[in-house]
């Protein structure tokens, strides 16, 4: 059986992006990756996420090379960390597509807002970069409304992603963050989306995936796991997601889950409401204070 073809997502730069993307963060921050990321890619996957934080770049850029596929088939994210003194946005990012391996990428996102001292001109430097063409889209990640609206104040060019930690156990506390995304024409992408099975297991939602897998499982005609039921949650909210995993059958379910049907309206509501009793977040704790209270100071560690 052929793997289903990813779909995308249409951002309000006239660019698309892969719904799904591989990380190379997480699991693999700090290691070589570059057999997870040649596999992934051989598997299917066309997105890859990474990140100057996560200290493996040049390994994601053996790894592309070494999975066979042209450059221009596929779409690569990278992340802006906290700038070395006298090092410039542009210096940053030129270091990173070396290391890649690549003359752009298709986008550059401020990694966190609470390192940089200088927001503003941060955002200036990246649109900069973008009118440069070493990156074809900019946008943000872990970023709330307060910071939003800064960059906002000063863009020519607006967000066009603001990747997030999303799974349902913070899904009630990143409703202000979609909603005023969505009112902005941002695209909020997910990380950590399998949160609820990978690293808070036993909680509220659990019954419900597993309930949900099942009929799902029975009206499909073959066996759909909860790691499936979680991604097509995020589908049904058109939500894009980056996941990961260092297993090669992981690889092929996630890809699966893609030509499985949607959920219904029941289910999503369903496990919107587990998520809604536990809250639980897995990095960048600080975002509850700031979402909570718009007009807080923001606070300056990660
Ligand atoms: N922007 C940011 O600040 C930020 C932060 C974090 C991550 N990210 C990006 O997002 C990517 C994915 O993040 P994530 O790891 O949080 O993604 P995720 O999709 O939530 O979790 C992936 C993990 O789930 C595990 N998993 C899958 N099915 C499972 C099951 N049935 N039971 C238990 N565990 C299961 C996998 O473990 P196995 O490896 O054992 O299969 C894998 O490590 C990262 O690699 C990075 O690129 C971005």
């Amino acid at each position: 059986m052929t793997i289903p073809t990813v779909p995308t997502v249409t951002l309000n730069d006239g660019t698309s992006m892969p719904l799904v993307a591989f990380g190379s963060g997480t699991k693999h921050r700090g290691t070589d990756a570059s057999k997870h990321i040649a596999d992934a890619i051989k598997a299917g996957f066309r997105h890859i996420d990474c990140a100057q934080m996560y200290k493996n770049e040049e390994s994601v850029g053996k790894g592309i090379v070494e999975s066979g596929v042209p450059r221009v088939e596929l779409y690569i994210t990278t992340k802006l960390d906290r700038l070395p003194p006298g090092s410039t946005v542009r210096d940053a990012l030129k270091v990173s597509l070396t290391r890649l391996r690549t003359d752009y990428v298709d986008m550059f996102l401020v990694h966190v807002p609470v390192v940089h001292d200088d927001l503003e001109s941060v955002w200036r430097d990246m649109e900069a970069c973008r009118l440069e063409g070493l990156t074809r889209s900019i946008g943000v990640s872990n970023f709330t409304p307060v910071f939003i609206e800064r960059i906002l104040a000063i863009a020519t060019v607006p967000p066009a992603v603001n990747q997030i930690e999303l799974h349902p156990y913070v899904l009630k506390a990143s409703l202000p963050i979609l909603e005023y995304s969505r009112k902005q024409t941002i695209v909020v992408s997910s990380w950590g989306g399998l949160s609820s099975i990978a690293r808070f297991s036993g909680g509220p939602a659990d019954p419900v995936l597993s309930r949900i897998a099942t009929r799902h499982s029975a009206a499909c005609g073959q066996a759909v796991t909860q790691a499936q039921v979680l991604q097509l949650w995020l589908r049904k909210k058109g939500i894009p997601y980056v996941t990961t995993t260092a297993k090669a059958e992981r690889m092929a379910e996630y890809l699966w889950s893609l030509a499985l049907p949607d959920i219904t309206n029941e289910d999503e509501r369903e496990i919107n409401e587990a998520g809604s009793l536990l809250h639980r977040r897995f990095l960048c704790l600080w975002m509850d204070d700031v979402v909570d209270n718009p007009a807080a100071e923001a606070p300056r560690l990660d």
